[in-house]
């Protein structure tokens, strides 16, 4: 079953690189009394997700946290090293908090997985962004795949 608008997020751990190297962030503590954007890649490095995807949340960065978002979080079902790699490649600072679901924990949780195999891609994760205050998703946008429109940042800032 996917998660709707009014759920709770579950309880995951997930894995972020911060300069003291690989930290566990369990889902409670992301979301517990903050206002975050997540959104979801299918991969890093995928031409959509790095030309425009990740880029475009770098880009209203700035205007989606004027609105009160504590936290933009992009997630992937990708080890925290490439998520990592991603993000340095991508120059996300401390903008984005690269989040690695590398067992696909949390996707699957979510019931957003998206099923890549005979591509040479595995189960990954659907394209999607949502907006979760303390834990709880206030706007959950998914773009059915193959295409890219209303999980773009522009899209997750009308919503805010
Ligand atoms: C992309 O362009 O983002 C993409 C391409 C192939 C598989 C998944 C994502």
């Amino acid at each position: 079953m996917t998660i709707q608008v009014g759920d709770k997020i579950p309880s995951v751990n997930l894995l972020t690189m911060t300069a003291d190297g690989r930290q566990t962030v369990s889902t409670d503590e992301l979301f517990k009394g903050k206002k975050v954007v997540l959104f979801a890649v299918p991969g890093a490095f995928t031409p959509t997700c790095s030309e425009q995807h990740l880029p475009g949340f770098i880009t209203y960065a700035d205007e989606i946290k004027a609105r009160g978002v504590n936290t933009i979080a992009c997630i992937a079902v990708n080890d925290v090293f490439v998520m990592d790699a991603w993000g340095k490649n991508q120059n996300v600072g401390d903008k984005i908090m690269m989040l690695a679901d590398g067992d696909g924990e949390f996707t699957k949780a979510l019931g957003l997985e998206l099923d890549l195999r005979g591509k040479g891609l595995g189960v990954r994760s659907q394209r999607y962004a949502m907006i979760v205050e303390d834990g709880v998703v206030k706007s959950l946008q998914i773009d059915p795949p193959k295409t890219f429109e209303i999980s773009k940042a522009e899209a997750v800032l009308e919503r805010l």
